[in-house]
């Protein structure tokens, strides 16, 4: 069975008590629970990843590169800041990697309206929530 690894950037962790109007209350746990019955549907074993660091999310897509069919990725800020997570996927090209934002970033501040991830992703889906997970997910299984 192909793996795809969900990976999860910083504060992602606080989902459920973060900023609720913007990211509504589910925690993370509970979007991870739903990547899985979507990866069992499409039979696709998801491995689902969270780190507020970096680095670890380098390291994470490096080994993606060897052992997963592809990746969804919401890399929090560091999309719209980190060169590193940019590089690493371009690294392991032509490994598919799906992008992904529960709130909608170009409604918001101008600062998050440009992303490292986008030019380097297969597609970009944000602003439905936890559903984007899912989402992502079906459309990258359609590449595998
Ligand atoms: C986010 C949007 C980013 O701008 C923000 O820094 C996050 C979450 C989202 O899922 O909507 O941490 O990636």
């Amino acid at each position: 069975m192909k793996t795809v690894f969900v990976l999860n950037g910083p504060n992602l962790n606080m989902l459920g008590k973060r900023e609720q109007g913007i990211y509504g209350s589910k925690a993370l746990d509970g979007i991870a629970e739903e990547c899985r019955e979507a990866g069992k549907a499409l039979g696709i074993e998801v491995d689902f990843r969270q780190s507020n660091h970096e680095g670890v999310l380098v390291d994470w897509i490096h080994e993606a590169g060897d052992k997963a069919a592809g990746i969804v990725i919401n890399a929090g800020a560091y999309s719209h800041t980190s060169i590193a997570i940019h590089d690493a996927i371009r690294a392991i090209a032509p490994t598919p990697v799906a992008e992904v934002h529960l709130s909608n970033i170009y409604a918001r501040e101008a600062f998050r309206h440009h992303s490292m991830v986008s030019p380097v992703a297969v597609g970009v889906i944000c602003g439905f929530g936890p559903l984007g997970y899912t989402l992502a997910l079906q459309a990258l299984a359609t590449k595998l």
